[in-house]
């Protein structure tokens, strides 16, 4: 049975090509498989991909994380957060190995004193959870380096309405205490019947 499988996505139009690699992994959490919610969404950004150059980047429950990876390789001024459920390592671990393969070099939960200056970040952070090693040192962290959350992204995260109120609690968290008033949510969902 293949247990890590890695996919690679081209973006391309007459100007210019990305190509981004994204990894699964066999495991029970939905943050180790692509969603079709996934490519949508990526499909959009490479469509509109002027509004998402030179921008900071957060994107919530990420799992392989295509959106995020695309935006990372889009500009070299963008500064990107990968974040997902900080109780399931094994999907950080996977955004991190990916982020290899994409030549990306990223910090992994900012350990150490440096890391803040990589562009591409990736952290824990559970919808809902209002703490000192979550979301509120990741806001810190953006506005040290003067910078503020311009786009939230969030693919496939509307599945369980059990969690609705976290994510949204989340988001508007960030939209009224942390970002200018050009910051916009972006998600995309799955209809499930
Ligand atoms: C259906 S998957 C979508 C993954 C990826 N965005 C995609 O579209 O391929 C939902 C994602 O939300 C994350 N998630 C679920 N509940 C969460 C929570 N309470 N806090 C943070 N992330 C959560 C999961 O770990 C998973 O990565």
């Amino acid at each position: 049975m293949n247990i890590d499988n890695t996919r690679s996505f081209r973006f391309e139009d007459e100007d210019e090509a990305k190509t981004v690699i994204i990894k699964e992994i066999l495991d029970p959490s939905y943050g180790c498989y692509l969603w079709p919610s996934s490519s949508a969404l990526a499909e959009y950004i490479w469509r509109e991909k002027d509004l998402f150059r030179d921008k900071t980047i957060l994107e919530l429950g990420a799992g392989t994380s295509l959106p995020g990876f695309l935006c990372a390789l889009l500009s070299p001024n963008n500064h990107v957060i990968l974040t997902d459920r900080s109780d399931v390592p094994q999907i950080l671990e996977n955004i991190k190995r990916a982020a290899e393969l994409n030549g990306i070099e990223a910090a992994y939960e900012n350990n150490n004193d440096d890391d803040i200056e990589k562009r591409v970040w990736i952290r824990g952070l559970k919808w809902g959870e209002f703490d000192e090693r979550g979301l509120f040192r990741l806001l810190d962290d953006v506005e040290k380096l003067g910078r503020h959350v311009d786009w939230i992204l969030g693919s496939d995260t509307f599945y369980d309405p059990k969690d609705f109120e976290d994510l949204i609690s989340t988001v508007a968290y960030i939209l009224t205490y942390h970002a200018p008033p050009h910051t916009k949510f972006i998600t995309s969902y799955q209809e499930r019947r």
